[in-house]
């Protein structure tokens, strides 16, 4: 096995707790210094409450999974199908709608891992392609998804707050 071989573990409701301080620690680590304070708070107070979370935990289309290595949360990656995708809703498609690494832990694949574990799904249910939307400022997540076949073929506006990002959308077709 290799050393930072994870486990892919599904979250499940009683995660919530759990998913919820992760998913804000990661998301105010990566962008907090990047964007102004009071945005960032303005998102997150939409985004990452324990009821958005639950709500997205019980969507039957949206899927949560863990990175763990050693027993410790490293990672985790959000799946939308179908109607639960944030555009498109195709039923062809799987969007990867967040996929974070602790950043002590970056640069080890994990994230390859769980891109991996997305790829594989899709590829399983015999869709058409993976897609998902990136901050056009990401260029290390954009790095990332090149390398691994995803390209540029769209864009959206994303609201942080009040400001108004860019988001790359980005496909690999399968
Ligand atoms: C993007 C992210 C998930 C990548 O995870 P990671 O665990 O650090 O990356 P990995 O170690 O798995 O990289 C896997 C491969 O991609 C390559 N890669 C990683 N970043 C790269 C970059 N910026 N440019 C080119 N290649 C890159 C690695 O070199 C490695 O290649 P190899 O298999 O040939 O050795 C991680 O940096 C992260 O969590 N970033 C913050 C959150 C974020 O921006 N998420 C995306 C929001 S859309």
């Amino acid at each position: 096995m290799s050393p930072n071989k994870i486990i892919i573990q599904k979250a499940e409701m009683t995660d919530a707790a759990v998913l919820l301080d992760f998913s804000r620690t990661t998301f105010f680590d990566f962008f907090g210094p990047l964007n102004d304070a009071a945005n960032m708070e303005a998102y997150a107070s939409v985004a990452f409450t324990s009821q958005k979370i639950l709500t997205e935990l019980i969507n039957a289309n949206s899927e949560f999974y863990f990175a763990m290595l050693d027993d410790e949360v490293v990672g985790y990656l959000k799946l939308n199908f179908a109607d639960a995708q944030t555009e498109f809703q195709d039923e062809k498609a799987l969007e990867v709608e967040r996929i974070y690494v602790s950043r002590q832990h970056h640069k080890k694949h994990i994230g390859q891992q769980l891109l991996d574990f997305a790829v594989d799904t899709a590829v399983k249910k015999q869709f058409e392609y993976v897609w998902l939307g990136v901050w056009e400022h990401n260029a290390n997540a954009i790095g990332f998804y090149r390398h691994n076949g995803f390209e540029v073929f769209s864009s959206h506006e994303f609201l942080l707050g009040d400001d108004k990002q860019t988001d790359l959308l980005m496909k690999r077709v399968l």
